[in-house]
């Protein structure tokens, strides 16, 4: 095995993710649905009482935003993570050009979250270079049916290879051995994509109830963020890009380019949580005048510009990454289709079946917490919902699962997180991408 390139993975991520999400362009938003997080980017600015009084409150609500979350109290599984990075490089099936693997986030806690559950079929909404995926099949040997989808056919090609690899190190008898299929999709679309051909039952609602475990890993993955041509990465150049589908439509240089300047000023003060949107629409629109903007350098250089030389590299540097995170989120129509995806997924869980999803950001983790509550109390609702302090017995009856802490339960499904779980700190020295990590999880009845 190659030792140093693994020695390389476990540094910690030199780079900060652009975290992916779900899916909304802001025309067909509400800005309402993202107005308690248009009031955070500006914290600050209406406090009274001068500069150590806004200190204190951005110290009250820091530690507020710690209280609000559970960081997980698994003992990090470093066998599971290191195991995982000598498959990807042992195996010579390193990811992308330039030999990077990704390494999955919260490893340890989506198996634990699984472990207790009789899988007989899992989808995995976002396999990307399949190392959630390639784990669950291995702790799995009961599963019959495994469904691996991405947005992005170059991860699904990379998945592929994994996952027969997987399936393969299972020392199963080859009849017994899980029908294994890839698909090129979008979540949003997992009922018509399940249909037919894989769960045998026909598509659409016919999925509803027919699968016992479900992901979502929402994050990029490092072959899409560390691949310049992609347009993701404010570092490197590339094209103003930032599909997560080669075959989709819309890019970020038609938005900068073409889209109405106030639009744009919208994004970036709703999907980046950006105070200074109004400089930024400005000089959007003065670029237009010069011929547009065509390369992430040049969106970079007009985020230096615009920011306060005061604060140096680390100002221009945040500023630019929730740039990019705004334009991405409005490329790929994010929020929106996260929403919907999750009704969809809850729909096709078997009794008793799982679904967990990670985010890495705000607005994202927002929709995962208000829809799996809307999920569970749907129709009736929501005055018959139970908050369980303390641990259940897991309904297949084996032992206390004490990853779940706080549930909460309705009567369409139990939230077994009611407040999100975050990596350990040691996964986070480890793996830097992961710091912003949200996982939650929810079971149908
Ligand atoms: C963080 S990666 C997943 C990594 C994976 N869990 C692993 O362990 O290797 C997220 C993946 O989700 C895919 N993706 C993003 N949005 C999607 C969507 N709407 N539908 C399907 N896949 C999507 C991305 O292309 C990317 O490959």
């Amino acid at each position: 095995m190659a030792a140093a390139k693994l020695r390389q993975l476990l540094l910690p991520h030199p780079r900060g993710s652009l975290p992916l999400g779900g899916l909304r362009r802001l025309r067909s938003v509400g800005a309402a649905d993202l107005r308690p997080a248009r009031g955070r980017s500006t914290k600050g600015s209406g406090c009274a009482g001068g500069p150590a009084a806004a200190t204190a409150t951005a110290e009250k609500k820091s530690l507020l935003r710690l209280k609000r979350r559970t960081r997980s109290a698994s003992e990090f599984d470093r066998e599971a993570y290191t195991q995982n990075l000598e498959w990807q490089v042992g195996g010579g099936r390193s990811v992308g050009e330039d030999g990077v693997a990704h390494v999955p986030v919260m490893l340890g806690e989506v198996l634990q979250v699984f472990s207790q559950r009789r899988l007989r079929s899992f989808v995995d909404c976002t396999v990307g270079a399949a190392g959630h995926s390639s784990a669950i099949i291995r702790a799995h040997p009961e599963l019959q049916l495994y469904v691996g989808v991405d947005v992005d056919p170059e991860a699904l090609e990379v998945a592929r290879g994994r996952i027969d690899a997987a399936v393969e190190s299972t020392s199963e008898a080859e009849e017994r051995r899980p029908r294994i299929h890839m698909r090129h999709g979008n979540f949003r679309t997992v009922k018509s994509i399940l249909g037919g051909g894989i769960t045998g039952v026909g598509s659409g609602d016919a999925v509803d109830g027919t699968i016992d475990g479900i992901l979502m890993d929402l994050g990029m993955s490092s072959m899409q963020v560390n691949n310049p041509k992609r347009g993701f990465s404010v570092i490197g150049d590339g094209p103003l890009d930032m599909r997560m589908d080669p075959q989709a439509s819309l890019n970020a240089e038609d938005i900068l380019n073409s889209w109405p300047e106030d639009e744009v000023g919208q994004i970036l003060r709703e999907y980046g949580e950006e105070s200074n949107w109004r400089l930024l629409q400005k000089k959007i629109a003065n670029a237009r005048a010069h011929g547009g903007l065509h390369s992430t350098v040049e969106l970079v250089n007009l985020v230096r510009t615009t920011s306060s030389k005061t604060r140096g590299r680390q100002g221009w540097m945040k500023t630019a990454i929730r740039v990019f995170q705004a334009l991405r989120i409005a490329v790929n129509d994010e929020l929106k289709t996260l929403e919907d995806a999750l009704y969809a997924c809850f729909d096709c869980l078997s009794s008793g079946g799982r679904l967990a999803v990670i985010s890495f950001h705000s607005l994202e983790d927002r929709i995962v917490k208000q829809t799996f509550l809307d999920i569970i109390n749907r129709d009736e609702g929501n005055d018959d919902a139970i908050e369980f302090r303390g641990h259940i017995n897991d309904d297949q009856g084996k032992e206390i699962e004490m990853w779940s802490k706080r549930r909460i339960e309705g009567r369409n499904g139990i939230i077994l997180t009611k407040r999100p779980i975050t990596p350990t700190e040691e996964e986070e020295k480890l793996n830097y991408r992961c710091r912003s990590a949200k996982l939650r999880v929810i079971q149908k009845i």
